[in-house]
């Protein structure tokens, strides 16, 4: 497997990250487990969670998916193999939520313990939090590496302005920078990171994992019509991508998967490691099947004329 660098964090990941707010949620423990068991063995280095994951499912409270990972990596004993990415600030309820310094000292606690590790690899403010200035978030995130909790920090859904402002509160304070950014990015949704937001990244070296690879599942082509949308608790969500581009994106992947005897959900991601800036994709799975395709995604060298008739549908 051919390691990717992340930015100036020091950490080396291969191109594509399990996304694991599944876990939990559309996938149970012995699930969760055999997808994780599945994508190690494959040579993939590297996992994506949040404190919140997955709070959102029916009796659930948040921590669900840390505890699963940590649980995953007691049990196979790997505990220095796997790059860990958890994030913090999202809403788990009680006035738990923001990046306010005394919150970040007490949720890091709180994912290391469900994380059942000393260290985090890298560490995300997930949101942007207009209460609380970088000033105070990026002391909170200097103190943790000092003491080693964490040992890289990065942001998630930031755009350009946000992210300038950021690095620049690093620079003229003498404080840790945001040395990774989590953005949505996906041959549907492109316009957010395409343009200044990735210039930025690209001038600063700054480390891209880019979230929905898959457009929730909509790019593997398995929702053509309304009552596709009942294959999937996650359906619900997926009937925004059912327009006219949506159609065009997915006809195209056709064609492409056609040429290259893959599946469409593997040219789509293929298509994501290939653009400037991106670091790697992270994309989520619920079975071993589908963490096999994304195996092979990784190993799908699109040629320029593929890589153009997928860009040309349009950001
Ligand atoms: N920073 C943020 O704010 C943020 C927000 C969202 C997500 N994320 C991160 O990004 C990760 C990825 O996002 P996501 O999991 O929501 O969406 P995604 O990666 O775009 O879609 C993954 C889903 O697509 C389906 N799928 C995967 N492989 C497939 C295949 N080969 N064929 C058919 N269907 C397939 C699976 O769902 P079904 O089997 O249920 O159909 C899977 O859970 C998350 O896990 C999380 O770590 C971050």
């Amino acid at each position: 497997m051919k390691m990717r660098t992340l930015g100036r964090s020091g950490i080396q990941i291969a191109p594509l990250v399990l996304g694991g707010n599944v876990f939990g949620w559309t996938a149970d423990e012995k699930t969760s487990f055999a997808v994780l068991d599945s994508f190690a063995e494959s040579g993939f280095n590297a996992v994506d969670t949040a404190d919140v994951y997955s709070a959102w499912a029916e009796g659930n409270q948040g921590g669900e998916s840390e505890t699963i990972l940590g649980k995953w990596r007691k049990a196979r004993g790997n505990r220095n193999r796997m790059v860990v990415i958890t994030k913090v600030g999202s809403d788990m309820g009680a006035g738990r939520k923001g990046l306010g310094a005394p919150y970040i000292e007490k949720a890091v606690e709180a994912s290391l313990r469900r994380l059942g590790v000393e260290q985090i690899d890298l560490y995300l403010s997930h949101w942007p939090d207009p209460a609380t200035p970088y000033e105070e978030t990026l002391g909170a995130y200097q103190r943790l590496l000092q003491k080693g909790k964490v040992r890289a920090v990065g942001a998630s859904n930031l755009d350009a302005a946000q992210l300038r402002e950021a690095l620049e509160v690093a620079r003229a304070k003498n404080l840790p920078r945001y040395d990774v950014l989590q953005p949505e990015y996906n041959l549907y949704d492109r316009a957010g990171f395409e343009g200044a937001l990735r210039d930025v990244c690209v001038a600063e070296e700054i480390g891209v994992i880019t979230y929905f690879g898959l457009a929730k599942g909509f790019l593997s082509g398995k929702y053509r019509k309304k009552a596709d949308l009942a294959q999937s608790p996650r359906g619900e969500d997926i009937g925004d991508y059912m327009n006219p581009r949506g159609t065009r994106i997915l006809e195209a992947l056709d064609q492409v998967a056609k040429r290259h005897n893959a599946k469409p959900a593997e040219v789509a991601l293929a298509w994501v490691m290939a653009q400037p800036g991106v670091t790697a994709p992270i994309a989520s799975a619920t079975s071993v099947e589908q963490v096999q395709s994304l195996v092979r995604a990784a190993g799908l060298n699109l040629p320029a004329a593929d890589l153009a008739l997928l860009s040309q549908t349009g950001p």
